[in-house]
């Protein structure tokens, strides 16, 4: 059966390179595998009183039954300030709740930071490598996924040129691949 794999950018940006770094893992998704770019434009900021009081938005309804359905997450994720953009948290936040009924619990998953900058969006891999720990979510180890320069990557279309990071990306995902076969339950 096809496995899919939910692919979370967090950016909302129209030009987002993290979008176009998910798109460029879409491109390269092998076979057996359907790969999802999840939209992330319309979660409202997370507030407890939605769950507490079943008082829940349609946006988030949509997506815990989204992401409830994907097999696999990868994250796509720059940086802000040296963590996780907020919109990127806010969606994780939302995908736990209610108590007891986490869209995340023992999925694969795997960070693919980048950013325009030599650090490659090091903090925000590390602070979202903390919340997925907690999540219990399995998350690929090896390799790390640090795109540096990720601003010269792209061709006018915003297609990914070939080079030395496409090269290291498609097997970063080769490599997500096996670790998801591995610790898919
Ligand atoms: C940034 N940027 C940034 N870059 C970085 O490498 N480390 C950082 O801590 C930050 N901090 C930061 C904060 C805020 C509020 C903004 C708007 C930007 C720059 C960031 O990497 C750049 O804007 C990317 O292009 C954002 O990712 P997308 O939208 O292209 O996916």
């Amino acid at each position: 059966m096809t496995k899919v794999i939910g692919i979370l950018a967090g950016s909302l940006r129209k030009e987002s390179f993290s979008k176009k770094v998910a798109k460029t893992l879409i491109e390269f998704a092998p076979e057996g595998f359907e790969f999802k770019l999840i939209d992330l434009n319309d979660i409202p900021v997370y507030n407890q009183d939605f769950d507490d009081h079943n008082e829940i938005p349609e946006a988030i309804t949509k997506f815990r039954i989204e992401m409830s359905a994907v097999d696999g997450v990868i994250f796509v994720t720059p940086e802000y300030n040296r963590s996780v953009p907020a919109v990127l948290k806010n969606a994780i936040d939302v995908g736990s709740r209610p108590y007891g009924k986490s869209v995340w619990d023992k999925k694969p998953a795997a960070i693919f930071s980048n950013s325009p900058g030599n650090l490659s969006a090091f903090g925000a891999n590390h602070h979202l490598r903390q919340s997925l720990v907690f999540l219990n979510m399995p998350t690929m180890q090896q390799p790390e996924v640090y795109i540096a320069h990720v601003n010269d990557l792209f061709d006018k279309e915003g297609k990914m040129k070939d080079g030395a990071s496409k090269d290291f990306i498609k097997k970063a995902l080769e490599s997500y691949i096996i670790w998801f076969n591995k610790n898919a339950e």
